[in-house]
């Protein structure tokens, strides 16, 4: 695997922008956007017209699509649709050959999960990392084509509910020192909290009017969106030299004289899109694997019962792994017999919290930590545990000391960076030049997607839904109750939308215009706190041929949590030839977290 940078730069805090309510997110989310590329100089054209940019090393374009999918009614041609539009970011790391080159292999569309992560900001970070490990040399080379979802970092409009950072960041922190759901009290605090905060989305929605993010940024919307982007690249490519009676090359799912297919690698999140577009248009799918995989049938319900259900099994790796570092874990005392010790004094800390806030001060501020901020940080840890085990069993132990700087320091778990909440802010540009509302713009999708099939949200299901989701699991299910409790109020319920059944066919090569030409490949880690590995067996018997492979290792993603020289070759062999191995096979990892910190060559995170 060829590697654009020192391994671990991709995991550094200034890059990181991850937040508490933003649910399925792969780790890597940029937030301060690269500005030595002016976006505003691109005007959006319904084909695609790419600029380069970035050094030149990259290709961007600005795509117009109907911002609501379900007023178009002649799809042979979408330009005629009536009412605004959205513009699509998007980012190409272009193949290594041109074009016209037969061993050109067409784009690969990346989704980094989310929702709310940015793909253009995936295929800058990991394009090149991505393309080392999908192309085959001399043989096939492809596109890396990240794309920003709809209201999210560079595409327009944007769904962000502030016009200031400083009162995005003002409200944030007072809903993270909240009393704890687990109280009557802050429950019923947290539920109210939330139904304003929808209603202040809801208000500056309707300021926006027709043109607002808010009303159609469904997973169906974003999904017909790449199904446009795959037929415009595919004119494009005609126009500059595909060869092949304009069908595609053989062997990259799309045959002689057939419509163009996509090929898509999607995180997180981005197995639902993926999960969504398979079984919108089966006959559009060209290859598709997914990584860390979300139950579309629960997504959708809004009950979000298939997330932490392995949390207690991720938090219990962590303790056990600093049980066995012994004296190099600061978090280990040595009168424990077990990591079980380890466990029982943190969870004694976030039972003590959640009844007994404490204050603490840092940066000239004074904050009210409750289990919430704890819970959080271990939640926030167990995406990377490589990365992030030495880290936390530091911050842990300071707090069980009653230090809790290294929380309130953590801009993953502060979500919101309030060091740079100024009362002046920069002028807004369009595309904005800074992507500060990720978490407006995941609420907007996931609350969107479950309106239809949610039913009601008052506080009774409120008290249901928190009680499930913290009885999976005590050590993280607090940070988790956020999402759900999000989409109360929520005001939007998009005209085009899909909520099943989700599924496609076992591709039929006799049927092909109705079938994928590939089955799709599903990975998983063995335990992962976001999205269980039974969700990867659940999405694997609605699509036809699919095959699971499990990858031995404890984080969320596979690809993101370690190498497996196993699972590289099981990918890359999939886009070239579209065949998957046997359902269920098992692939060791090839590092393991430890403390101290122990690198693990290779691992980009993608
Ligand atoms: C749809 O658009 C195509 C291409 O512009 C056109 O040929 C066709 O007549 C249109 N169909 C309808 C029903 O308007
Ligand atoms: C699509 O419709 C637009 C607006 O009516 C028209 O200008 C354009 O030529 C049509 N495109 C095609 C391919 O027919
Ligand atoms: C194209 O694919 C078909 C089916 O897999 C195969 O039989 C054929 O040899 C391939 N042709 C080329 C030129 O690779
Ligand atoms: C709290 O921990 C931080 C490091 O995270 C340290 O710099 C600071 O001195 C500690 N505070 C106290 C009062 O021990
Ligand atoms: C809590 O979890 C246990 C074990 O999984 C289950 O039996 C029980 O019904 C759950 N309680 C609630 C309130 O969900
Ligand atoms: C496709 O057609 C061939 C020839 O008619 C037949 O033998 C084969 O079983 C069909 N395959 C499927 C999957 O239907
Ligand atoms: C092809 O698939 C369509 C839709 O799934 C089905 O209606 C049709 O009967 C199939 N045709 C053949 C020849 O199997
Ligand atoms: C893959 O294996 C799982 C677990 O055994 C099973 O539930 C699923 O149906 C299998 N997938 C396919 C496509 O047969």
């Amino acid at each position: 695997m060829r590697l654009p940078s020192p391994s671990w730069t991709l995991w550094s805090t200034t890059f990181l922008l991850s937040s508490p309510t933003a649910a399925f997110h792969a780790p890597l989310r940029t937030r301060q956007l690269d500005t030595s590329f002016d976006w505003t100089a691109i005007t959006p054209t319904p084909d695609l017209q790419y600029h380069d940019c970035y050094n030149n090393a990259f290709k961007c374009a600005r795509l117009q699509v109907p911002l609501d999918w379900s007023k178009v009614t002649n799809t042979t041609n979408t330009t005629v649709a009536a009412g605004p539009h959205a513009a699509i970011a998007i980012v190409l790391l272009p193949a290594t050959v041109p074009v016209s080159d037969p061993t050109y292999g067409g784009p690969i569309l990346i989704n980094p999960g989310g929702p709310g992560g940015s793909g253009t900001q995936m295929a800058m970070s990991a394009g090149a990392v991505m393309q080392g490990l999908l192309d085959v040399p001399g043989t096939r080379h492809y596109d890396i084509l990240g794309f920003d979802p709809r209201g999210m970092a560079l595409t327009t409009p944007s769904a962000s509910c502030y016009g200031r950072q400083f009162d995005r960041a003002a409200d944030w922190l007072r809903r993270a020192g909240l009393p704890s759901v687990g109280t009557e009290l802050g429950l019923k605090m947290g539920f109210e909290m939330s139904k304003g905060w929808a209603g202040l989305c809801a208000q500056t929605a309707a300021a926006g009017g027709e043109e607002s993010a808010f009303r159609h940024s469904s997973t169906a919307s974003v999904a017909r969106d790449m199904l446009e982007i795959v037929d415009r690249m595919h004119e494009l490519n005609i126009k500059e030299g595909l060869s092949v009676g304009g069908g595609g090359k053989n062997g990259t799912g799309t045959a002689c004289g057939e419509k163009p297919r996509l090929q898509y690698l999607g995180f997180s999140y981005g197995s639902h899109l993926g999960n969504t577009f398979a079984s919108m248009f089966p006959g559009r799918v060209g290859r598709m694997a997914v990584d860390g995989i979300v139950d579309g049938d629960d997504y959708t319900s809004g009950a979000w019962a298939k997330n932490v259900n392995d949390g207690e099994a991720a938090v219990d790796n962590f303790y056990r792994t600093c049980f066995e570092a012994d004296s190099a874990c600061p978090l280990r005392e040595s009168g424990d017999t077990s990591f079980a010790d380890i466990s029982a004094r943190v969870h004694a800390l976030l039972l003590t919290l959640q009844q007994s806030p404490v204050s603490a001060i840092y940066n000239n501020r004074v904050y009210l930590v409750t289990s919430f901020l704890v819970s959080e940080s271990i939640r926030t840890s167990l995406y990377a545990p490589i990365a992030k085990y030495e880290g936390l069993a530091h911050t842990l132990a300071e707090a069980l000391t009653g230090n809790f700087t290294r929380i309130l320091s953590d801009p993953t778990v502060m979500a919101i960076d309030t060091r740079d909440a100024t009362c002046t802010e920069p002028a807004a540009a369009d595309p904005p030049q800074d992507y500060n509302f990720a978490n407006e713009a995941s609420i907007n999708v996931i609350c969107g997607d479950s309106q239809a099939s949610a039913g009601t949200r008052d506080l009774a299901w409120a008290e249901t839904t928190v009680a499930r989701i913290t009885n999976q699991s005590a050590s993280i299910g607090e940070g988790w109750t956020k999402l759900p409790l999000s989409c109360s109020n929520w005001a939007f319920s998009p005209p085009y939308a899909f909520s099943g059944p989700f599924g496609s066919p076992a591709p039929n090569r006799n049927n092909s215009s109705n079938t994928p030409s590939a089955p799709l490949l599903i990975l998983s880690t063995r335990i992962d706190h976001a999205t269980p590995l039974a969700n990867a067996y659940a999405l694997s018997r609605l699509h036809g041929g699919s095959a699971v492979v499990v990858q031995e290792s404890v984080g969320h993603c596979a690809l993101l949590s370690s190498t497996s020289q196993c699972v590289y070759g099981i990918v890359r062999e999939y886009f070239h030839s579209g065949t998957v191995p046997a359902n269920g096979t098992v692939c060791a990892a090839d590092c393991v977290p430890g403390i101290p910190f122990k690198a693990c060559p290779g691992l980009t995170g993608f």
